[in-house]
């Protein structure tokens, strides 16, 4: 599927609003694919109402929500090794079960994702600048999740 920048908030709003922790989503395409776009919709829909800023210089980012359940968003762009997966605490990030966890560059984990989880691939559509390809893969059995943004198809 192909969709504009609108489109592909509204969907990230959508499944924020929708889905129940524990889920965890990885986002995978290249710099300025769109990730941290979509992984803010998605905090948004889920109703964090606080500013929220791209994970440049901090890997993970926790938003609370009422009911004790919290967006973690984390872009591991910068890990050098799957060691340093332990010093930002990432067994507790995706053994929380009151998350719903958006990780950017999942790559970079290795073999430590998590069985059951999403993962979102976005890329770049040839013909238009303003348009992203958006793949949607199910690994292992996570939440459901809302599979195609509203009014698009
Ligand atoms: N259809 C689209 N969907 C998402 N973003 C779009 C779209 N069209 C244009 N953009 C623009 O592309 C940029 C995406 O930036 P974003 O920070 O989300 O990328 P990223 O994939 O997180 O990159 P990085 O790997 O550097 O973290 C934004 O400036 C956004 O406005
Ligand atoms: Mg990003």
């Amino acid at each position: 599927m192909t969709l504009g920048e609108d489109d592909l908030v509204a969907w990230g709003r959508r499944i924020g609003a929708e889905i129940r922790p524990p889920v965890f989503i990885g986002l995978r395409g290249p710099l300025g694919a769109g990730k941290s776009v979509l992984a803010r919709a998605v905090a948004r829909g889920a109703g964090v109402r606080e500013t929220l800023p791209s994970p440049t210089f901090n890997i993970v980012f926790r938003y609370e929500l009422p009911a004790a359940e919290s967006v973690v968003h984390a872009d591991l762009y910068r890990l050098r090794s799957v060691d340093e997966l332990a010093g930002i605490g990432w067994d507790e990030i995706v053994g929380d079960e009151g998350a719903i966890v958006l990780v950017e560059w999942p790559g970079r984990a290795g073999g430590e994702l998590p069985a059951d989880r999403w993962e979102v691939t976005l890329g770049y559509a040839a013909a238009d600048p303003g348009k992203r390809t958006v793949e949607l893969e199910c690994f292992g059995e996570p939440a459901p999740v809302p599979a195609f943004p509203i009014g698009v198809r």
